[in-house]
C-alpha cells in the first residue's frame, strides 16, 4: 500500500518505519504524504495506542530532507515546501492525539531529527548522530528546528548546532536532553516495545490531554497553566477517571476503556 514506508500493528503499538535505505530514508514529497498518511489513520484505529517511529537498516534514521528535490526551488517555492511539510508532517505529529516515540536508529540529519523532535520523546541507539547541516547548503532548518531544538536542548546549544552544522553523537545528544535513553542498537526497539507498554497501561484520554497540556505551553498566544485547568476538569468528565480512580481504591488494576 505505501511505497516508502512500512507500518505493522501489534498489541496496542503500530510502529511506522521509514523505509528508503538507497537514499538513507531521506524524506521526499512522496514519504512525507505516506507518512501523514499512516500517522493519520494510526492516529483514528482505536487499537493504536503508542505509535512509534523509526527507519530501516542500521544506518540512518532520516538522513534529511531529500536534497535533490528542492535544489532548484524559488524563495516562494521554498517557503511553500516549509509550510505544507510543516503542516502536513511536523506540526501534525508533534499534535497527535496519540503519543508518538522516535527510535533514531543511525543518522538524523536535518528533516530527519526535525522529524524526531515532532515526535513526544525520543530514544537512540549508540550509533546514532544527530545535527541540523542546513547552513551547510546555503538554508536553514525548515520543518521546525530552529524552533524545536532551543525547546529541547536550550538556546546557546541551538545556536552552536545551527550554525556549526556539526553532529553530536547519542551520548552528547542524551547529555543534552534531546534524547532521553542511549541503548545499543539491537536493543532500541524493545526498549520502544517497553516504554510503549508502559504507557499503554494508562488512561489515553488522560495522556492526550496531557500531550495538549504540554503543547500548550509552547504555543504562541496560548496559556499552558488555563490549558492544564481545561484538561484536567475535562478528566473528571471521563469513565477512564472513574475507572483509575475507583481501581486505585479498590487495590486493583485500572482497565481503561479510553472514554
Ligand atoms: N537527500 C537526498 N539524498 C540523500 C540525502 C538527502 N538528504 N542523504 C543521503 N542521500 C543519498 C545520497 O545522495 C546517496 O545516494 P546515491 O547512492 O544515489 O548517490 C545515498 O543517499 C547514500 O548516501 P552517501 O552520502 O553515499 O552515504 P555516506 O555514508 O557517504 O554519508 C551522510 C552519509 C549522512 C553523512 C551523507 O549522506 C549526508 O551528508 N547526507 C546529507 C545530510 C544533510 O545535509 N541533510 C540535511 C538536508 S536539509
Amino acid at each position: 500500500m505505501y511505497t516508502n514506508i512500512l507500518v505493522s500493528s501489534e498489541e496496542g503499538i503500530t510502529k511506522i518505519t521509514i523505509n528508503r535505505p538507497a537514499k538513507l530514508n531521506a524524506l521526499n514529497k512522496v514519504t512525507i504524504e505516506e507518512l501523514h498518511e499512516a500517522f493519520n489513520s494510526a492516529n483514528q484505529d482505536n487499537q493504536t495506542q503508542v505509535i512509534i517511529l523509526t527507519g530501516t537498516g542500521e544506518k540512518a534514521f532520516v538522513a534529511g530532507a531529500d536534497i535533490s528535490e528542492f535544489a532548484n526551488f524559488s524563495t516562494r517555492q521554498g517557503a511553500e515546501l516549509a509550510r505544507r511539510g510543516q503542516e502536513l508532517l511536523f506540526d501534525f505529529i508533534a499534535n497527535l492525539e496519540t503519543p508518538v516515540i522516535a527510535a533514531i536508529n543511525g543518522f538524523a540529519l536535518g528533516g530527519g531529527l526535525e522529524l524526531a523532535m515532532a515526535a513526544h520523546f525520543r530514544i537512540a541507539s549508540e550509533n546514532a548522530k544527530m545535527g541540523l547541516p542546513e547552513v551547510s547548503l546555503g538554508v536553514i532548518p525548515g520543518y521546525g528546528g530552529t524552533q524545536r531544538l532551543p525547546q529541547l536542548v536550550g538556546k546557546g546549544r541551538a545556536m552552536e548546532m545551527i550554525m556549526t552544522a556539526g553532529m553530536i553523537d547519542a551520548d552528547q545528544a542524551e547529555l543534552y536532553g534531546l534524547v532521553n535513553h542511549v541503548v545499543p542498537l539491537p536493543e532500541l526497539l524493545p526498549l520502544a516495545d517497553k516504554l510503549a507498554s508502559k504507557m499503554i497501561k494508562n488512561s489515553p484520554i488522560a495522556i492526550t490531554s496531557a500531550i495538549k497540556a504540554i503543547n500548550s505551553g509552547f504555543t504562541e498566544g496560548e496559556n499552558g497553566f488555563e490549558r492544564e485547568i481545561e484538561e484536567f476538569g475535562n478528566c473528571f468528565g471521563t469513565e477512564d477517571f472513574k475507572e483509575g480512580t475507583r481501581a486505585f481504591l479498590e487495590k486493583r488494576k485500572a482497565n481503561f476503556k479510553g472514554n
